[in-house]
This record gives C-alpha cells, structure tokens and sequence, in this order.
C-alpha cells in the first residue's frame, strides 16, 4: 500500500481519464492523499495544449523532487506521447492508452459523471498539438458507453457530460476502413444515436463536450430539440469568425456556415444558449479579421466565451509556417474587447 497522489493537468477528458488512473492504482491497493507533500507516489496527469502548460509539468516535477527526492513520479497523459527525451526526475511513464476503459473510473465529481465516449482526434487544426499527443480517434462500444452510463446512475449519477474531442465524429471508426475520417471529411457518426440512448434515461442533465461545428448535423440537432434532459446550453467553440483565418487554421467551415449553424439550432431548440472558445492573434489576424470574430460574438450572444491568445506550439503545422506575428499586447487588447463583449455583460 502506497499513499498517491494525483495531479491532473488540463481539460475534462483529462480529469476523466485521471479517474481511471485513480481505479487502476486503487486496485494495487494504493490510497489517496491530498497533499503531495504526504505522498509515497506522485502520478502527474499532464496537458501539453501551450507550451506553458507543458512547463507547468516540468515545474511541478521539479518542486516534488526537491522536496522529496525519494518520491516516485509517474508521468501521463499528453506529454508521454509527444517528449522524446529522458525527463528528469520521472521515474516511469505510463501511456494513458494502458489504462483500460474496462476499470470503472472513482468519480471525483459529485454532480456530474465524466464519461469517455471517444479518445484521440482526427482533425489536424493546425495549431493544435492534441492530434499527436492523443493520436487518431479512437470511439468506445455503445454497450460500454451505456454500461458506464448505468452503472454511474446507480451510484446516484443524476448528470452525465459526454467527452471527446469530438463527439460529432463518434462512431467514425466503426465501418470498414475505408470509411475512416482522415481530415474533414464528412462521414456517417452514431453520436445522435448514442445521445439519444443516454438521454432517454432518467438523468436530469446530459451535456457534451466538444462538439465542432464542421460535422453537427441535423440529426443532431433533432434529438436534442426531442430530449429537454440535454443541456441547453451548448458549446460550439468557433475560434475565429474570418474566413481566411479560419481556413489557415484548417478549421473546415466558413464564418456564414458557423452562423448558419447557429440560427438551424436557434430554430429548433429555442432555449438552447451558446458558449464558446475563440483563438485570439491568430497570425494573419488583422484589425478586419478581428471584427469578424466580434461580429460573431454580437450575431450569436455566447454566454460564455473561453478566450485564448494563441501561442506556436511546437511540433504543429500553424508554428511551423507562420510567425506569431500579433503582439502580446495586441492580443491582450483583443482579449478585452471580447471579454466586455461577451463575458462581461453576461455576468
Ligand atoms: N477538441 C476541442 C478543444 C481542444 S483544445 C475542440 O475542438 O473544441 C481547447 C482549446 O484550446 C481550443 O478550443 C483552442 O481554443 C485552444 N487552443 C488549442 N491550441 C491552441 C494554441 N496553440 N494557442 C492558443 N489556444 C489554443
Ligand atoms: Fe485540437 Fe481541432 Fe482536434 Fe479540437 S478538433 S482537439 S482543436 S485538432
Ligand atoms: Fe486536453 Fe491538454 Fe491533452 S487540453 S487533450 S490535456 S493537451
């Protein structure tokens, strides 16, 4: 028995696989501690998104270290797959594709059950590292989803989220493999047909995250209008509302199509609102393209808007063929107008 300690880096399909790790050290009969200080084992659940969270990483292993340098420290997550040489100070690395689907997760929320529909990502936005860091997408069985689904509402689940990096695609993988999704082609997803199954149960909310807006279909659109059990409000990340930008950022649909989206799914699902993430200081971002982005903010009214300055991340297509050329405090000037745009005004 070993006291561990768990740190999880990152977005929710982060902290949902952090509670599968948590089953699969609980079953060697390890146990928990809050307090890294306390700890016989350090497992690091890492994000690699900016470089600076990368380098969170590396901080946190350092401070652990120095404080205890007989501690072992387990790295996982998105860093594994992409570093390439020996970190210092981590003792082993665990590939969070090891840890199975099978272990049923220790849920660390109260309300809402995390639930892994898909893992990986097939779509290449050229600034973003977590094709490469989690590979292409991979989708779960149905059965297992829902097997999950049960066994959380048994345990008093009344709130379940749907995770992947693309939920619309779910089920891509499954016909022959020819079919397979390679970039943004549009390809026949279960993803209405598993939304449905799950909100035909008696959960008082079923949400997902993230939806992209190039493959929401309106089969889609059908059964969330049909279920009011599924969140109403819904997160359909646009970042950026230029044309240009978004086509060099291999985004897959035009600022009209984004708003064409936006008003079928108004049309249908009248209470539905909107939240969503945005990429400010794209290169090649001018004054004109930046009102694009505002003018999607005003056209759609988000209720919440994750703003985030762009960074080159390294070993992405975006870092390698353009020069972040917006500077900081352009970008931090963007960052204000949207935020009083949208997030304050929605307080
Ligand atoms: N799969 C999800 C989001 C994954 S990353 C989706 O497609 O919506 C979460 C957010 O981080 C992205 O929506 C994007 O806004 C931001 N992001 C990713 N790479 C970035 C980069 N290099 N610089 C700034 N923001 C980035
Ligand atoms: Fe990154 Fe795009 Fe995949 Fe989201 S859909 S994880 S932004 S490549
Ligand atoms: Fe998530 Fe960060 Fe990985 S945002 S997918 S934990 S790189």
């Amino acid at each position: 028995m070993k006291k561990i300690f768990i740190k999880t880096f990152g977005c929710a399909q982060n902290e949902s696989d952090s509670e599968r790790v948590k089953a699969f050290f609980a079953e060697k009969g390890d146990v928990f501690v809050e307090d890294w200080k306390e700890a016989d084992k350090a497992v690091i659940n890492s994000c690699v998104i900016r470089e600076s969270a990368e380098n969170r990483v590396y901080g946190l292993i350092d401070k652990i270290k120095k404080f205890n340098p007989k501690i072992e420290i387990i790295l996982t997550g998105c860093l594994v797959p992409i570093t390439k040489k020996k970190i210092t100070g981590v003792d082993q690395m665990l590939p969070i594709k090891e840890i199975s689907f099978d272990l049923e997760p220790l849920r660390d929320k109260k309300r809402a059950a995390l639930v892994t529909i898909s893992s990986g990502c097939n779509n290449y936005c050229s600034y973003c590292i977590v094709p490469y860091a989690r590979g292409k997408e991979i989708s779960r069985k149905m059965e297992d989803i829902l097997k999950e689904v049960d066994e959380a509402m048994e345990k008093g689940f009344e709130e379940v989220v749907l995770i992947g990096q693309n939920v619309n695609s779910y089920g891509a993988d499954f016909g022959d493999e020819s079919s397979v999704s390679m970039g943004k082609k549009r390809i026949k997803s279960l993803f209405p047909k598993l939304l449905e199954e799950v909100a035909k149960r008696a959960l008082k909310k079923v949400s997902f995250i993230s939806s992209n807006p190039w493959d929401f279909s309106d089969e889609l659109i059908e059964v969330i209008a049909k279920y009011p059990n599924i969140d109403r409000l819904l997160h359909l990340p646009f970042q950026s509302g230029d044309d240009k930008v978004l086509k060099n950022m291999n985004r897959g649909y035009s600022k009209e199509e984004y708003l064409d989206l936006v008003s079928k799914i108004k049309k249908h699902v009248p209470d539905v609102r909107f939240s969503t993430d945005i990429i400010i200081g794209f290169p090649g971002e001018d004054e004109k393209a930046f009102q694009n982005t505002v003018d999607v903010c005003k056209k759609v009214g988000f209720e919440i808007a994750y703003l985030n300055k762009y960074s080159p991340r390294r070993g992405t297509v975006s870092a390698k063929l353009y020069r972040d050329e917006i500077p900081m405090a352009e970008k931090k000037r963007r960052w204000n107008v949207l935020n009083e745009l949208v997030n304050k005004k929605s307080e």
